[in-house]
């Protein structure tokens, strides 16, 4: 959407805060040894506490409240009975809707690192998704290229290493979950489109050690890569402006 008042705007920062609070509580509240369908429904409650309904279920009628997605499963993974590990790489997707308006935040985390390399590896893999995302959202203005943001987020991801997943997107958000324009997460030549002023979009570059593309898995939701491969996202929803977006899923 492109929201035009101040009315939307504190709608859009309403539910982005209340995101924002799920996905980090929940973060905090991950454990060795839940299930992710534990973890999902602490969320649920969450988001219920503050009369927010969970986006995917209401729009896609996703099996789950939020969506976790564990190492090499990078995205709409389903809650259920996967048993969380310690050293596992965590992506945790919260969306919901309030008041008719939409925030979509996303974060991978490592649940208790141990000193190895293969967590060394994970916690970089992270936070190259992060230093990504925000280099996209670094170039993000009014009147800016919108391949500029994929530009800038490959530039980001291929400085450490990691490799960008190319079928994943960010996209528009606020009045429904998924809206246009489609942004992807490199750069596109042929794409022409011009961020507006006022519009509402979400920045989300998953990353991975060994692969650029995902596929469906049997349940119909995963998107995951192979079995070796691992994949980290971070995801803010923020309001293009003439200058620095407001970012509206970040906690302060
Ligand atoms: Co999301
Ligand atoms: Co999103």
């Amino acid at each position: 959407m492109i929201i035009c008042n101040d009315t939307q705007l504190q709608g859009l920062q309403r539910i982005g805060r209340i995101v924002a609070e799920v996905l980090n509580s929940m973060q905090l509240h991950a454990q060795h040894g839940m299930t992710t369908a534990e973890l999902d429904f602490f969320g649920e409650k969450l988001l219920a506490n503050h009369g927010a309904i969970s986006a995917p279920r209401l729009c896609y009628n996703f099996p789950g409240a939020t969506c976790i997605s564990v190492n090499h499963e990078a995205a709409h993974g389903v809650p259920g009975d996967r048993v969380l590990l310690a050293g596992d790489v965590i992506n945790i997707d919260v969306s919901a809707m309030l008041d008719d308006y939409f925030g979509d935040t996303g974060s991978s985390f490592i649940l208790q690192p141990d000193a190895s390399l293969q967590a060394a590896l994970k916690v970089r893999l992270c936070n190259s998704a992060q230093r990504a995302r925000d280099a996209g959202i670094a170039v993000v203005r009014a009147g800016q290229r919108i391949n500029e943001i994929g530009r800038a987020i490959e530039r980001s991801a291929r400085a450490t290493g990691f490799r960008v997943v190319r079928n994943v997107c960010s996209h528009g958000v606020g009045a429904a979950l998924h809206e246009d324009p489609v942004i992807r997460n490199y750069y596109d030549p042929f794409e022409g489109g011009i961020l507006q002023e006022g519009q509402v979009i979400t920045i989300e570059p998953f990353l991975s050690t060994n692969v650029s593309r995902v596929h469906e898995t049997d349940d119909g939701w995963t998107l995951a890569g192979r079995p070796s491969s691992l994949f980290a996202q971070h995801e803010h929803s923020l309001v293009v402006t003439s200058g620095a977006p407001i970012i509206l899923t970040q906690l302060h």
